[in-house]
């Protein structure tokens, strides 16, 4: 049997931050599943379609993982998917009480998965994709921070609006 971990975010952009947990996990499991979020309150920069694409061309050379967009409760998805856990990033002690919630409300929805933590490099704790849009609007440097594809896409989408 397959053991599949679905990796659910929003991704507004994947950073290396999130590529790094996605390579650990693959040291654990058969394979991982990028699940975008399609239910969030975020207000996003990139539409659905344009992370879909951006995880897709980050991950092409990766073995294993497939990118997918899910709506409706995570647990569902993940049942859908056969998968046996949801991988999650703990980044700095902060996270710490969210991503609990979170474990904890979906093991309460169904009993049939783990969720599995695992910690990014040290160089990554401090990232997030809020934090990588702000530096790419104010024209910084973005490219230690994500893929050169999605530093890319930043400079499209800020040129464009202006
Ligand atoms: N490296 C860099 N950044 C990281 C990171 C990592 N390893 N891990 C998390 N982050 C950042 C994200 O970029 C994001 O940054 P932002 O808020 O600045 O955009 C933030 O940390 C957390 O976002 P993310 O990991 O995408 O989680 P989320 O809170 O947006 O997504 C879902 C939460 C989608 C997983 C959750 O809402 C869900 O499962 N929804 C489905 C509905 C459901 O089942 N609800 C019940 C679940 S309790």
């Amino acid at each position: 049997m397959k053991r599949i971990a679905i990796y659910p975010g929003t991704f507004d952009p994947i950073t290396y931050g999130h590529l790094d947990i996605i390579k650990r996990g693959l040291t654990i499991f058969d394979s991982i599943t990028v699940a975008i979020a399609l239910d969030t309150p975020k207000q996003t920069l990139f539409s659905v379609e344009e992370r879909l694409s951006l995880i897709q061309k980050v991950v092409r050379r990766m073995k294993n993982v497939e990118v997918k967009t899910f709506s409706g409760l995570l647990v569902q998805f993940a049942k859908r998917q056969h998968a046996c856990a949801i991988l999650r990033g703990l980044r700095e002690v902060s996270d710490f009480e969210y991503e609990f919630q979170m474990a904890l409300m979906n093991r309460r929805l169904s009993k049939r998965f783990e969720t599995v933590f695992l910690m990014p490099n040290e160089k990554y704790t401090f990232l997030n994709s809020s934090i990588i849009r702000q530096v790419a609007q104010l024209g910084g440097d973005t490219s230690d921070f994500v893929p050169p594809e999605v530093t890319k896409a930043l400079q499209y989408k800020f040129q464009s609006e202006k």
